[in-house]
């Protein structure tokens, strides 16, 4: 039997951070042998809220990709692939959008993050129909599970409703896939608030290790912590937080936690032991980004003949979905 497939992946908009390993890409390596996966660079994606400065979307695609291999995305089992090199997405997007009411689009919370975080007034009709290519996207391929970070969930829902809309008015080519969130959903930034990649308070994975250390060394701490001695609240703290995310010494988690408590540690130490950790996990993906950095020829290869690989898998799609809606009117044509 073939094994399942994944599909997810993620706008060049800038370098990733702890936040998107523990929320995706942990997941996404772990999962490569057991399905076969889809790492989409979603640079259409990107134009929903930008209209000028597009060149510099280059750049950020190629550090995505950095990003993904640094992190062990494996080329030789997984298909990398940009987006805009699968133009067949943007026909199934059209299809789709007959599925999905206008209200039904604008109840999703993105959509108000988005509008919110931006200070929009009006949202573009390309940002209103967002989800409708993201499912474009998974469904193109036939996914059976997008592993994501919480806030895409909402998506995902939305892919399900258009596969399920186009299962009973046509015929079953989709399967409705399912979201798969990861082990840390939500890791606050530095400063306790949401992370955010352009917010200032995100370790980004491609982060040398001094600058890790001096980002943790300024991390908030729980504020009623004020001597050493002073009982923390490590609850509420992302310093332990992050241990709790990171620190894979047996035991590290509660022993932390109970001297924090009892005021038996400061919080000078403990962003010390955060830093060593935090290090100790990027130093191989540190080591895996220099090495396909030396080799920018490779890395071209990689995206364009997995675009190749994709569109392939597009093409087919496009042509099984065309047929069950009965708009197949010559033969030979597709
Ligand atoms: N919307 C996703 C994000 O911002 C990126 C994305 C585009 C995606 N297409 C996708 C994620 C398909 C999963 C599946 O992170």
């Amino acid at each position: 039997m073939s094994k399942k497939r994944i599909l997810t992946g993620d706008r060049p908009t800038g370098r990733l951070h702890l936040g998107h390993y523990v929320g995706t890409l942990e997941n996404r390596v772990r999962l490569q042998d057991e399905y076969e996966c889809f790492f989409i660079i979603a640079d259409f994606h990107v134009l929903t809220t930008r209209t000028e400065n597009l060149r510099e979307i280059g750049e950020n695609v190629r550090q995505l990709v950095l990003d993904y291999l640094s992190v062990g995305i494996d080329p030789q089992k997984s298909t990398v692939y940009l987006q805009s090199l699968v133009p067949e997405v943007t026909e199934l997007c059209l299809l789709f959008s007959m599925l999905i009411s206008v209200p039904r689009l604008q109840r999703v919370p993105t959509l108000k993050d988005v509008m919110r975080d931006l200070k929009l007034e009006t949202a573009s009709s390309g940002l209103l129909i967002y989800p409708v290519l993201q499912a474009a996207d998974i469904l193109m391929v036939r996914s059976h599970l997008v592993p994501v970070g919480k806030d895409q969930a909402s998506h995902v829902e939305v892919t399900r409703e258009i596969a399920r809309r186009f299962n009973t008015l046509y015929s079953p080519v989709f399967s409705e896939p399912e979201a798969m969130i990861g082990r840390v959903p939500t890791l606050m930034g530095t400063d306790g608030k949401k992370m955010g990649k352009s917010l200032g308070n995100a370790v980004f994975l491609s982060d040398d290790a001094e600058t890790v250390s001096r980002k943790i060394a300024g991390m908030f701490t729980d504020p009623t912590k004020i001597r050493l001695t002073d009982a923390g609240h490590p609850r509420t703290c992302p310093v332990y937080s992050y241990h709790r995310a990171f620190n894979k010494r047996s035991g590290a988690g509660s022993e932390i936690r109970r001297t924090c408590m009892a005021g038996e540690r400061g919080c000078v130490q403990c962003k010390k032991e955060l830093a060593i950790v935090i290090n100790e996990f990027l130093d191989p993906i540190r080591e895996r980004r220099a090495t396909y950095e030396k080799r920018p020829e490779l890395v071209n290869e990689i995206v364009l003949s997995g675009s190749r690989r994709a569109r392939s898998e597009a093409q087919q799609t496009l042509q099984l979905a065309k047929e069950a809606m009965g708009l197949t009117y010559f033969r030979g044509e597709g």
